[in-house]
């Protein structure tokens, strides 16, 4: 437990409470020459930023009109709320001279530098990689502000106050626009675009959340910066890393492999039709039926009800019998057991390395002539992002030394790769491929074709507010 409370005014409101959004804008920006003029602007934008405070006040809006509605027996109207956060990233930071060692190395260095190592596609050119990433996230980017909102309209207006203080699309602009993206949620709420039911576990964060059943709590110093022994600058104080990556998903291939290898029978060894075979083969990559129920609790059925419960969707641990042999229940390779491994390793293996994910999806549903041609046409995904305090420990040991790394968690039969995310490690030539994708048998699921291409992405600093208004902002400062 921390001894002193967290300042919830301070912190900003998408790190531990998450911007209420129904659709989400990413707002990526360059500061121009007139760096004076964008810090002293920055003043008049601090008061605009969400802070925890304002976002869990925004919850308790929602559900009050919620509750009353239902009370009333009227259909819950649509509150408006917009949110706003700000942060950037390393170049940002030296753009603005703020200076100060933060004491992140892959903050310091970018993503882009370390696309390679994340196992991102690519080729080689003059020596140097160069990943298949669009060309906005190739060049600098100083920032990001992500503008949350229950509708287009609360997001634009929002974003013309703040493009108003900031001049954008003057003469004397302090900032351009690099890329802006706009994720919403799906007409199937709160599902991600293969379909599975998204931003079930996050941790909590000790004397903040209340710890559900296996929810896992996390000291603030996993996530917040400044609460740990690391020796950075007093403005690095209740911040936290965002690890951002532009993530598309190839919907239609991926729905077109599960038709292609149904499981003939699960794991109590009844056979099953071929529609439940392919359901079975994908809660058993994902680790989680699509209605959110984990496998792990429920291996033969989905169950809904299950799914919906967090008193209960969350309560399970993977290797309840210490046993490191089976997998018949949820693959060792299986997204959330790669991403989380609860009791497969000791807590203390584990918990320094949770992160608290803010996603969101983007781009339009699978259209009938996709959905007909198995191939994706348009462009769609999820805008992961992802909050933690250092990030060698956070996103980037996830990816590389959980999910991209077939040895991981250490069992009897290597687990082999995370069929959603994991990419190939550098030098790791094989296939994809996972294990006990068969609840009958340890056989490896051989060549997994790629399902989530990333296209971009930028490490960020999401300052306290405070640095905001009293380091990062110049001149007069309106509280
Ligand atoms: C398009 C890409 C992705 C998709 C479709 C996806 C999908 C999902 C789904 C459906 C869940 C289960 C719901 C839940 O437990 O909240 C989940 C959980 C999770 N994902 Fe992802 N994810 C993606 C990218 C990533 C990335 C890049 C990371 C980190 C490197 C990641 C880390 C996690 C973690 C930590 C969990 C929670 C596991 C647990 O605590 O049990 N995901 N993801």
């Amino acid at each position: 437990m921390t001894s002193t409370p967290l300042d919830l005014d301070n912190i900003q409101g998408d790190i531990l409470v998450g911007l209420l959004k129904k659709t989400e804008t990413f707002y990526f920006f360059q500061i121009s020459d007139d760096v004076n003029a964008f810090r002293t602007q920055l003043s008049q934008l601090a008061p605009l930023i969400t802070s925890t405070t304002a976002a869990m006040d925004h919850r308790k809006t929602v559900s009050q009109s919620k509750k009353d509605a239902l009370a009333q027996g009227r259909e819950p109207p649509v509150v408006p709320i917009a949110g706003l956060n700000i942060a950037f990233s390393q170049s940002g930071l030296t753009k603005m001279g703020i200076t100060g060692d933060i004491g992140d190395v892959g903050f310091k260095n970018g993503q882009l530098a370390d696309a390679l190592a994340l196992g991102d596609q690519g080729s080689t050119v003059n020596g140097k990689f160069v990943p298949d990433w669009i060309p906005a996230f190739k060049n600098a980017i100083h920032g990001v502000m992500i503008f949350s909102g229950d509708k287009q309209a609360s997001v634009d207006k929002t974003l013309a106050e703040v493009s108003a203080i900031l001049r954008v699309g003057a003469h004397d602009a302090t900032i351009h626009e690099v890329l802006k993206v706009v994720g919403a949620v799906r007409p199937e709420n709160g599902h991600e675009h293969f379909g599975f039911l998204d931003g079930i576990s996050n941790p909590a964060v000790e004397g903040f959340d209340i710890e559900k059943p296996g929810q896992g709590a996390v000291d603030p110093k996993v996530i917040l910066t400044g609460h740990d022994a690391i020796l950075r600058p007093a403005w690095a104080t209740d911040g936290s890393f965002l690890a951002f990556r532009y993530l598309f998903q190839l919907v239609p291939e991926f729905n077109l492999f599960l038709k292609k290898n149904p499981l003939p029978t699960d794991s109590d060894g009844n056979r099953l039709t071929p529609e439940q075979g392919s359901e079975l083969l994908g809660a058993r990559m994902v680790g989680r039926w699509k209605s959110g129920a984990p496998v792990d609790l429920t291996p033969i059925v989905d169950d809904p009800v299950l799914g919906k419960d967090p008193m209960r969707n969350n309560d399970f641990h993977y290797n309840i019998e210490n046993d490191f042999t089976s997998q018949s229940r949820c693959p060792f390779a299986a997204h959330t057991r790669k991403t989380n491994p609860r009791n497969d390793l000791r807590p203390e293996f584990v918990t320094p390395h949770r992160i608290i994910r803010r996603g969101v999806p983007f781009g339009p549903e699978v259209t009938p002539d996709e959905a007909q041609d198995n191939r994706t046409h348009l462009g769609r995904g999820l805008l992961f992002a992802c909050y933690q305090s250092n990030l060698a420990n956070g996103f980037q040991f996830v990816q590389k030394q959980w999910a991209n790394a077939r040895g991981f968690p250490p069992k009897s039969t290597p687990p082999g790769i995370d069929p959603i995310i994991g990419q190939l490690n550098p030098g790791d030539v094989l296939p994809r491929s996972m294990s006990g994708t068969n609840p009958a048998s340890q056989d490896e699921l051989l060549g997994l074709p790629i399902w989530v291409v990333p296209r971009g992405g930028e490490y960020f600093f999401s300052p306290s507010i405070s640095a905001l208004r009293d380091t990062f902002a110049l001149g007069v400062h309106i509280h």
